[in-house]
């Protein structure tokens, strides 16, 4: 079958700092929240599985990757920048070694003529900033905009798309309860408290106004926005009016929390009836004044969830998945489901209820498990399902594209074999993969296939 693509539409593969880099303690890094916690033995069972220290270690082959992506005609790379490595101790001291070696990095990728496109935070906080009450703390907004400025300043004349956050919903907001209000946190720093929960959404809300203004401010002329992870969640009985409307909460509790503030400069209907008790007084109208619009709405998708109606909470009642719904086979990581209409749900969803400029797939993707008696070897280099995965997910892609919506990119998750949290470095999402002992990449089919794809689409 063949796709219409406009020729400059950003096909994409993306990673984080903390996911691929390693190198934990070198050139001057600080500690970030996952290096300190994954050594505190209450917390190991967050971190059996392993931690980040060295991982793909992308830190010291961050050419060489630059090159494959090159080969296979990668047009932009998603990538975030460590945090803690541009401020290892405190806010008011830069680690130059850091700059040189981003500003390396982000030239390399220009000279290659791949775009790079830079989330600000992608879930690595300084240990620092939680040693100062984090998100939950008021003077993040300030210290998040400090680290942003410095950034434009540094890599602005080489970075023209920006991101100010990856998913708050899993790095921010979990760290104090868990995502469906379920339990206790399951990120650093690992509290149990739903007003700091509540409290620590606000802030980066804020935090990432203040940092778009920055962008504006600083004269800077490229793009900035934010990314999300909204997905659909289906009525557990398609017949049944509640679980309709549990889902239309659900999605408004989960993405609606950022979507609401980030696109419209006002939090959605669900918050403001059952959770306001733990938000800030006046946070409504705060929301509203310091309200900055975006150039683009970022959103990553990988599977629907399901939502059923409960009598006690039906604005937090997510369903097990029944067994009727078309759902496919799945990625093993977190039995992520494998549902591509899903992502057509998900973009006609985004456009109807806040009508963005501009919408980018800014992560999308399918895990496969390590054999675990020899997790150093990479999972299967001939991949067809993952191409299969890909293929079926960018046809939605083209059936958004011709109702007329403004999707400008889709990004792979991931350029290379990643840390997960929880899991360690057991899940690869890698177009390219990566032997943990000896660091040796090699290519998956699927980049092969994506280069190929690539080329015939621009
Ligand atoms: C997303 C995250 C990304 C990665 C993938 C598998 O939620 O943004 O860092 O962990 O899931």
């Amino acid at each position: 079958m063949a796709f219409s693509f406009p020729k400059d539409f950003l096909w994409g593969a993306a990673c984080s700092a903390y996911q691929i880099e390693g190198a934990w303690n070198e050139g001057g890094k600080g500690l970030s929240c996952h290096d300190y916690y994954a050594r505190l033995p209450e917390y190991e069972k967050f971190y059996e599985l392993g931690r980040p220290d060295d991982c793909a270690d992308f830190y010291h082959h961050y050419r060489e990757d630059i090159d494959i992506m090159a080969e296979r005609n990668l047009k932009s790379f998603r990538f975030s920048i460590a945090w803690p490595r541009l401020f290892p101790n405190g806010p008011d001291e830069i680690n130059q070694e850091c700059v040189d070696y981003y500003n390396d990095m982000f030239s390399y990728l220009n000279e290659k003529g791949i775009i790079p496109f830079v989330d600000l935070f992608h879930w690595d906080l300084p240990q620092w900033v939680l040693d100062r009450g984090g998100a939950a703390s008021r003077e993040f907004i300030d210290l998040f905009e400090g680290f942003a400025r410095a950034c434009y300043a540094n890599f602005g004349d080489k970075v023209k798309y920006w991101s100010t956050t990856n998913e708050p919903s899993v790095s921010i907001f979990c760290g104090y309860a868990d995502w469906n209000l379920n339990g206790g946190g399951m990120f650093p720093p690992y509290e149990d408290d739903r007003t700091k929960a509540f409290t620590a959404c606000h802030n980066m809300n804020l935090a990432h106004m203040r940092a778009v203004k920055a962008y504006r401010e600083m004269g800077q002329d490229g793009k900035i926005g934010a990314v999300i992870d909204a997905f659909p969640f289906y009525p557990y009985n398609f017949n049944d009016k509640r679980d309709m409307e549990a889902g239309e909460q659900m999605w408004d509790f989960y993405a609606g929390k950022w979507l609401g503030p980030i696109l419209l400069g006002k939090y959605p209907d669900v918050i403001v009836e059952h959770f306001s008790q733990y938000m800030p007084e006046g946070y409504q109208e705060e929301i509203a004044a310091a309200y900055e619009p975006v150039d683009y709405i970022g959103n990553n998708y990988y599977a629907p969830r399901y939502a059923k109606y409960s009598p006690e909470a039906p604005y937090y009642s997510p369903a097990p998945d029944p067994e009727l719904v078309p759902v496919k086979e799945g990625g093993e990581f977190v039995g992520m489901k494998y549902y591509p209409e899903g992502l057509f749900d998900t973009i006609r969803m985004l456009d109807k209820k806040y009508h963005p400029k501009e919408i980018i797939i800014t992560e999308n993707g399918m895990s496969a498990a390590r054999d675990p008696k020899n997790p150093a070897v990479p999972s299967k280099i001939n991949d067809e399902n993952r191409i299969r995965y890909m293929r079926s997910h960018i046809m939605m892609l083209s059936r958004i594209l011709e109702q007329g919506i403004n999707v400008t990119g889709y990004y792979v998750w991931a350029i290379e074999d990643t840390y997960e949290h929880g899991s360690g470095c057991r899940y690869d999402y890698g177009l390219i993969g990566i032997n943990y002992d000896t660091k040796e990449r090699t290519p998956r089919d699927s980049f092969n296939w994506y280069g190929e794809f690539i080329k015939a689409n621009t």
